[in-house]
């Protein structure tokens, strides 16, 4: 059980851990306006999918308190001014664009004085915090079912933090994870350091250092050798997104691991809460993949390691076909990414 919480609701201010300065500073930020939360989503001191959705969520309450009228429409239409300022923030994970959706809809389905409305906004991002809690508890006991058999214990190889950084605790990918070593499963996990913003040396060895769990941090170019080498027995990586067909954006490399996944024949899951399936996408063709500033390439702590006149390319995520995806764990159930749209009627 991880005890590490994102964010955190406490004493009428939401609090984040800034993730941006982990290992080296255990830092909380409090937050209070909701722009203050949109920064915080843009400059990813609170990130990953699902961790993204609560703060967002959050944000919504924070800018209806903040909205200084009696009339329900002037209301509504400050809330929605919030809600695209918090929409702004980062356009690949589908959690932010979810989360939001669903407090307007309580905004607009709840029948009441402007109070109320706020009150209930407050209950509806606790729930949402809460629920998202209870579903990466859920992957994590459904993954038990779909560890490969193994003599003795499991190698599990991770990209990026999926972690309970990313969600509102526990994690997907590193909630399996979580689940593997609960179970006596696991003996240890590789953490690829995930260039540029290195979230898997930083941020998922850090949370396997606070609960003891043994970790291999490798950079990302060194994946295939571990493959090839036969240290691997599994890969599972988080999602941001999920088109209907099971094509899935992760963090930037996650495709390229998943290839050599399928080269030495190791098994590639994808754990994502239902939260995270875009239905509306009918491939991953058509996932919004952002790009972050060159900065994050060229520049590592102060110092720029990059000589002048080149140009640069940073896509912060890639999408990995569904072909290559051995299994999508959920809340419900694990399926392959071709059943996926059989979980529909659960969003
Ligand atoms: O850019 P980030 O750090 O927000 O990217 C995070 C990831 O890609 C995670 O793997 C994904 O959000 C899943 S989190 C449970």
């Amino acid at each position: 059980m991880s005890t590490i919480y994102p964010v955190v609701w406490s004493n009428n201010k939401v609090l984040l851990i800034d993730q941006t300065c982990l290992p080296s500073q255990y830092t909380l930020v409090e937050i209070s306006r909701y722009e203050d939360m949109a920064k915080a989503i843009k400059t990813m001191i609170v990130r990953g999918a699902p961790a993204i959705g609560v703060a967002a969520a959050y944000g919504i309450y924070l800018g209806a308190r903040e909205i200084n009228t009696k009339d329900r429409e002037t209301f509504l239409k400050s809330l929605e001014e919030v809600a695209e300022t918090l929409r702004q923030t980062r356009p690949t994970a589908v959690n932010l664009f979810w989360a939001i959706s669903r407090m307007l809809k309580t905004a607009y389905e709840t029948i009441g004085t402007i109070e109320e409305i706020t009150a209930i906004l407050l209950e509806t991002a606790k729930k949402i915090q809460e629920e998202d809690l209870q579903t990466c508890q859920a992957i994590g006991k459904n993954s038990l079912s779909i560890l490969p058999s193994h003599p003795d214990k499991l190698t599990i190889l991770t990209h990026c933090n999926a972690g309970a950084l990313a969600t509102a605790g526990y994690g997907t990918a590193l909630g399996v994870i979580r689940s593997a070593w609960t179970a006596g499963r696991l003996k240890r996990v590789y953490a690829d350091e995930t260039r540029p913003r290195l979230q898997g040396a930083k941020l998922t060895a850090w949370e396997c250092v606070q609960e003891k769990i043994p970790v291999t941090v490798i950079s990302d170019n060194m994946a295939a050798h571990c493959m090839q080498k036969g240290l691997i027995d599994m890969v599972v990586v988080g999602a941001d997104r999920i088109a209907a067909n099971g094509d899935a954006a992760n963090k930037i490399g996650t495709y390229g691991l998943a290839v050599i996944a399928k080269m030495h024949q190791v098994p590639f899951y994808v754990a994502a809460p239902l939260s995270t399936v875009d239905f509306s996408l009918e491939t991953g063709q058509l996932i919004p993949i952002e790009e972050r500033d060159a900065s994050e390439l060229y520049q590592v702590g102060n110092t720029v390691i990059y000589p002048d006149g080149v140009d640069y390319y940073n896509p912060a995520f890639d999408v990995t076909p569904a072909e290559l995806i051995t299994g999508i764990i959920t809340e419900e159930k694990t399926v392959k990414p071709v059943e996926l749209i059989t979980l529909k009627h659960f969003v």
